[in-house]
């Protein structure tokens, strides 16, 4: 009997075992159900220590859920390890390939490389060459059109100057700014800086750049520039335009220490992305305006495009949610935020 019992426990367990073995691992990002129904997508960030990316990442693979699996790399900010991520993807025959670029200018190549495999490709963020966009009609761009965001920067900043005479420390009716800067060559950041300061000189206001540096869109690195620029200008400054949040608000930290944002001492300091230490900073009274770089409807919008050509569709309004401009590109619009309407970025 208790031989029997045994068997029956022992025959048991094998067919749970076995079971377990035919069945294919829960997928990373999707909704129970009809996992085995759904294409797989290969993503890969940039970097996933970049707060804005992080961002869009996870907006990816909320808008995944029950329409795809995702599988979601680290580029690590560097294009071969991208390229063997991306040849890894190939490999593995996904169905689609999302990437935001280290190097835009190698989207040329990984294009060579989805078309030979007859795999789409949806780049987002980092825009590629045109010429590189036409090389295949499976080929689509997500992202927002940077000058906008540099304007919205400038308009900020002009709406604070005629509002408070005080800005214009030194009385020459000049404002004398400082820029902190993304990655030198990055679309967003070469656009940021034209277009800010182009913003200020449009509404009829003379602009000084006093100083203007990298600090590769970190926080850490914005601080260390910041501190540098108040040695060398003193009391000079007036205005900073950082090419997004995490460096405002290295800047911030870097005005703190030499005694900004306590006792009526105050510098405007305006960047870009809405993120969710920015909208704090807002609220705080420290930074005095962003820009909404809306990562959820970017994140959205990449996905739904891969679920789509996946799918053998070509992209539309009706199976992607978005318009698709050009045949190939989907663009998110900006929104400029400032304490008074910081909900709308929420
Ligand atoms: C920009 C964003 C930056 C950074 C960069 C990475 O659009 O504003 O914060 O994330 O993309 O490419």
């Amino acid at each position: 009997m208790k031989k029997i019992f045994s068997a029956a426990i022992v025959g048991a367990m094998l067919f749970l075992t076995g079971c377990g073995a035919s069945t294919s691992p829960a997928p990373s990002s999707s909704s129970s159900g009809s996992a085995e129904k759904q294409p797989t997508i290969g993503v890969a960030i940039y970097k996933f220590d970049d707060t804005f990316m992080t961002g869009v990442r996870n907006a990816i693979s909320t808008a995944a859920q029950g329409k795809a699996t995702v599988d979601i790399v680290d580029s690590q900010n560097s294009q071969p390890t991208q390229n063997d991520k991306v040849d890894l993807f190939l490999n593995k025959k996904v169905n689609a390939l999302a990437i935001n670029p280290v190097d835009l200018t190698a989207a040329g190549v990984i294009i060579d490389k989805a078309k030979a495999a007859n795999t789409p490709v949806v780049f987002f963020n980092r825009q590629p060459l045109a010429s590189d966009m036409k090389k295949w009609d499976k080929v689509y761009y997500v992202g927002a059109k940077a000058e906008e965001s540099g304007i919205m920067q400038g308009q900020i900043l002009v709406d604070y100057w005629k509002a408070h005479p005080e800005m214009d420390t030194n009385k020459d009716g000049i404002m004398d700014v400082v820029i902190l800067q993304g990655e030198p060559g990055h679309p967003d950041a070469i656009a940021r800086t034209k277009y800010s300061v182009q913003a200020i000189q449009d509404a009829g206001i003379k602009v000084n750049i006093l100083a203007q540096d990298t600090a590769m869109w970190d926080r850490s690195k914005a601080q260390d520039k910041m501190a540098a620029f108040l040695g060398a200008q003193g009391n000079k400054i007036e205005a900073v335009l950082a090419n997004n949040d995490d460096m405002a608000l290295g800047a911030i930290e870097a005005l703190k220490a030499k005694g900004y944002f306590a006792n009526g001492k105050y510098m405007p300091v305006v960047g870009v992305d809405a993120t969710a230490p920015g909208l704090q900073a807002l609220k705080d009274g420290t930074l005095l305006g962003t820009v909404l770089n809306d990562a959820k409807n970017q994140g959205t919008a990449t996905l739904n495009l891969a679920v789509a050509l996946s799918k053998g569709l070509t992209p539309n309004k009706d199976n992607s949610g978005y318009d698709i401009a050009d045949g190939q590109y989907v663009w998110v619009p900006y929104k400029k935020i400032t304490k008074a309407n910081m909900s709308d970025a929420q």
